[in-house]
């Protein structure tokens, strides 16, 4: 099957602008969106340039705009389009260096920013700081980050405020947050509270749609918020365990509940 490749062109010591090209592939089998850029790399056109190493979505370093989503090339499979042409760009938001290769800089200064290590200033045991199988679950989805980048560059808020942590960045910091054995909640909230940190994010969920790994991210982010709204009414970050039974609904009068919109029983505002 021949496919349409219609790849993102820019160099800066030659081109002002951007510009597209497009090249032919002969895809077969289980070919994916990285395997056609080879054959464009080696066969067709050498300069073509863009960023691989695992192509096991393992590294992180392929994620690219494929199709108008963001999307590792090496787990992408051409026939998984099912379209004649497929569009090849660098993941956007991110500054272009060269064709499909971006700055990660600016992405991996927010992630140092978020101390992405366990900290623990109580003495180190024997063995390893240890950890129930349920304590884990809650940091288990965040694990599984590979730092591609396709959240943080899916998110309308980064791009319009490049100091916004983003989604990337605020799943590590949860990653930590909910992480039992780590002691530093409090100055880590404080990232999560702070002027650039989880209030920005507005539960678009693109971050979450377009993360190849399947990680929550705006769940994460969610959940953070969740915890430094506790800390600031003075739970310390931790759950509220409710102890009372909660109160039961009142019925509402016939006249209430037109002022109020008919909410059903049990689900008035109050
Ligand atoms: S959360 Fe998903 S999309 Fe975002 S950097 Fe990690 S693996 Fe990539
Ligand atoms: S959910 Fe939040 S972080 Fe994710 S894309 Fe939307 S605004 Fe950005
Ligand atoms: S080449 Fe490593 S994630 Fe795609």
């Amino acid at each position: 099957m021949e496919v349409r490749f219609r790849v993102h062109r820019f160099d800066p010591e030659v081109d002002v602008t951007p510009r597209y090209q497009v090249y032919t592939v002969d895809v077969e089998g289980d070919m994916t969106v990285l395997d056609a850029l080879h054959q464009i790399k080696w066969y067709q056109d050498g300069t073509v340039t863009f960023r691989r190493s695992c192509r096991s979505a393992i590294c992180g370093s392929c994620g690219m705009l494929i199709n108008g989503r963001n999307r590792l090339a090496c787990n992408t499979r051409v026939g998984d389009l099912n379209s004649p042409e497929v569009s090849v760009s660098p993941l956007p938001g991110f500054p272009v260096l060269r064709d499909l290769v971006v700055d990660w800089d600016p992405f991996f200064a927010k992630d140092a920013a978020m101390m992405p290590y366990l900290i623990n200033d109580t003495p180190a045991p024997q063995k390893e700081r240890r950890q129930s199988p349920e304590e884990y679950e809650q940091i288990d989805n965040a694990t599984l980050c590979i730092m591609c980048g396709c959240c943080s560059s899916a998110c309308p808020i980064v791009w319009s405020n490049g100091e916004y942590y983003g989604p990337a960045a605020l799943t590590r910091l949860y990653r930590f947050v909910f992480d039992t054995r780590d002691t530093a909640t409090q100055e880590r909230l404080a990232l999560a509270g702070s002027e650039e940190g989880a209030w920005r994010c507005h539960t678009i969920f693109n971050c979450t749609t377009d993360c190849p790994k399947g990680v929550l991210n705006t769940q994460n982010i969610q959940a953070l918020k969740r915890k430094v709204m506790l800390k600031n009414l003075g739970f310390g970050g931790t759950r509220i365990a409710f102890e009372l039974p909660p109160p039961k609904p009142k019925p509402l009068s016939d006249a209430t509940a037109a002022a109020h919109g008919d909410y059903g029983a049990g689900h008035h505002r109050h």
